[in-house]
């Protein structure tokens, strides 16, 4: 906590809510003229469960809400769906494995690592296979990166519709990943000059494939196999998945298994029919790779109410940009009226989740939560006004608009649009 002076409640206020909170708490009690007492509970009383207990750990029983949630309506069929991040559930920079979200056209493919295999083949001196030995031979590095899909807050392209903010903005996790840049592999396999393009195709029942431009491959992207230190998670593409930084989820293939190179992309299904952009005119943008600023309130937020009443409260969110860091975000609490610059907290990595906090003493009327992202190339996070003008109502992916959430006098939070 830092002497900025935009920092907070006041210590006057938030010792009488803490007094307040003592007396009035279930396990508390305040005695006349002693100090309080806090409970001799059950779990003091007996010996808790031993190191066996769990192997492989698991979060306490009363975070059960916390978990990955889907949109029934969005999901004809769960082997080619989505569910989403509790971003509300969640503070920092890291999504824990278990809660990154999940995209996937064919299920999840179940691959031994024994029998992977990774080939680059097309327009290379030495088309090469690998076996999971083989890439662990090569340097490898360790970089966060968010992956947000494309569609990620598609639903609220033409007006607030789904309420809570992991269901409008929950496509998207930040892992660090472990692996091997790619350039490594590409260099290895010797690109002869005419080799301008890749196209990277999943081992998955979908088969999915992307056309990734040679300069991009040779510039940042990564062959990962650890997220947050451990074997990627079979959903986000175990053994092996590719990492292209900033860019569009659905770019970043999942159970990689090739590695072609082209002199020109391929125009497959995913980068024609899909993930590309229908504009007013009829039109359509046809790459649209790197991911623009973006921010969300995620407390308060519709699945995370004011509950404790007027008084200190902390507004929390993440902001993200694919082309560097969010070195600011404003908020506002009265639907724009007035902006107040947040704190950034934790460690600021481009390409990565940033986390924002703004404390502030609510007074118990209605507000008009926003948060808007500055990004290190100067781009400021529009409107969704201002997305629409550009781009017509006809999209649905790439929507980075400023997300809104009324509060009322009840502390509860609700998604709407204000213009
Ligand atoms: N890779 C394969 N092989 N198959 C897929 O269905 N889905 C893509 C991408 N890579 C997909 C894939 C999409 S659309 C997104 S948004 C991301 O993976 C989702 O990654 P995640 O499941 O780790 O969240
Ligand atoms: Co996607």
């Amino acid at each position: 906590m830092s002497g900025d002076k935009s920092f907070g409640p006041s210590r006057r206020a938030f010792l009488t809510g803490a007094g307040a909170l003592a007396a009035g708490g279930a396990a508390s009690r305040a005695v006349a003229g002693s100090g309080p007492e806090i409970a001799i509970e059950p779990w003091m009383q007996e010996l808790g469960v031993g190191v066996d207990a769990a192997p492989y750990g698991l979060p306490s029983r009363f975070e059960a809400d916390v978990k990955r949630r889907s949109v029934p309506w969005l999901t004809a069929d769960p082997v080619s769906s989505v569910n989403f991040t509790p971003l509300h559930d969640l503070d920092g920079i890291i999504t824990p494995n278990g809660l990154c979200f999940e995209r996937h056209h064919g299920g999840v493919a179940q691959i031994d690592p024994a029998a992977y295999r990774l080939m680059i083949n097309g327009r290379v001196d030495r088309p090469l296979v690998f076996t999971m030995e083989d890439l662990k031979r090569f340097p490898r590095e360790n970089r966060v990166y968010f992956l947000e899909c494309a569609a990620n807050s598609g639903m609220e392209w033409r007006g607030a519709q789904l309420n809570g903010c992991q269901f409008t903005h929950g496509m998207i996790h930040n892992v660090m990943y472990t692996g091997i840049p790619l350039k490594l592999l590409l260099e290895e396999a010797g690109v002869i000059p005419s080799g301008k393009w890749l196209l990277a195709e999943g081992a998955d029942a979908a088969g999915m494939t992307r056309s990734i431009p040679m300069e991009k491959a040779l510039d940042d992207c990564m062959i990962a196999f650890k997220m947050n230190g451990e074997a990627l998670r079979p959903e986000q593409g175990y053994p092996v998945r590719l990492v292209v930084p900033g860019w569009e989820g659905n770019m970043w293939v999942k159970w990689l298994r090739r590695l072609e190179v082209g002199d020109q992309p391929w125009h497959h299904r995913e980068e024609t029919s899909k993930y590309t952009d229908l504009l007013e005119d009829g039109s359509a943008r046809r790459f649209t790779w790197e991911m623009d600023a973006k921010s969300v309130i995620t407390n308060p937020s519709p699945q995370a109410p004011i509950t404790h009443g007027p008084g200190p409260t902390v507004l929390t969110g993440v902001a993200w940009s694919g082309r560097g860091t969010i070195p600011r975000v404003d908020v506002t609490l009265d639907g724009g009226i007035n902006w107040h610059q947040a704190r950034m907290d934790g460690p600021s990595m481009p390409k990565s989740m940033h986390r924002f906090y703004y404390e502030f003493d609510w007074d118990g009327s209605p507000l008009l939560l926003q948060s808007r992202a500055h990004d290190s190339t100067g781009y400021v996070q529009p409107t969704k006004d201002q997305l629409r003008a550009v781009r017509g109502e006809n999209s649905i992916y790439h929507n980075n608009g400023i997300q809104t959430w009324a509060v009322d006098a009840d502390g509860r939070a609700e998604n709407v649009e204000i213009s």
